[in-house]
């Protein structure tokens, strides 16, 4: 086993507030990091090895122990319900899941249709809203589905808002707000104690102190 400690990082929109958290908690990340476009980045002087992955699959690196570590939103731990132990919020990437279609809704399928990156957790939500639907899962742009007629309503993450503004669709419903999260895997969080102790004390600490200034 490496004695790097190895961290799946989640490409794209929570990649660079994760880095920024790191840095703060006192790993040297050098600035070519963020520009590189290599997958493994080994830095010594951290202690760590990084692998750089989708967001959705970095549950799957650390549940298999190819990672030690990982950073993935709550998001994609409810969808993937994977093996893994989550043992800090990062408050980092704050977004929420919601429910979202055209202003004027015309529905009139017995089960409406449902276009989601995030299958399990919409039907969840809507068994448990007592609701029949039919899932559509897609990989992206899921603003798209009900504006050419996929689908009546989409289970997605909003940010800011404005994909939903400026594709002319509303949310209908709130269904839980999003963070990042440390996830580790059982066996090296055994067999590498310390080092992730370290890890979760040090950006525990960082995380303290953003929310004492807000
Ligand atoms: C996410 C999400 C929304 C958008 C929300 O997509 O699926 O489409 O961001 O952000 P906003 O509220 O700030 O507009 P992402 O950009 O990750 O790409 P994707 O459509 O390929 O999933």
């Amino acid at each position: 086993m490496s004695s790097l400690l190895t961290v799946a990082m989640p490409k794209g929109r929570i990649f660079q507030e994760a880095v920024e958290l790191l840095r703060q908690a006192g790993y040297p990340l050098p600035p070519e990091f963020e520009d590189s476009r290599k997958l493994i980045i080994e830095i010594e002087e951290a202690g760590m090895r990084f692998i750089l992955a989708k967001p959705m699959d970095v549950p799957t690196y650390v549940e298999h122990g190819v990672a030690d570590v990982g950073i993935a939103g709550k998001d994609v731990m409810l969808e993937e319900e994977r093996d893994v132990y989550e043992v800090l919020d990062l408050k980092i990437s704050d977004c929420y899941l919601a429910v979202a279609g055209l202003p004027e809704q015309k529905e009139h399928s017995v089960a409406p249709k449902i276009a989601t990156k995030y299958p399990n957790v919409a039907a969840h939500y809507f068994r448990e809203q007592g609701e029949q639907v039919e899932i559509i899962k897609l990989n992206g742009s899921i603003e798209l589905a009900p504006l050419i007629g996929l689908a009546d309503r989409i289970v997605d993450i909003v940010s800011t808002g404005r994909t939903l503004k400026e594709n002319g669709l509303v949310e209908l419903e709130k269904i839980r707000e999003i963070t990042s999260r440390i996830i580790v895997n059982p066996a090296s969080y055994r067999m590498k104690a310390g080092v992730i102790d370290e890890l979760v004390k040090r950006l525990s600490k960082v995380v303290e102190s953003k929310e004492e200034i807000k």
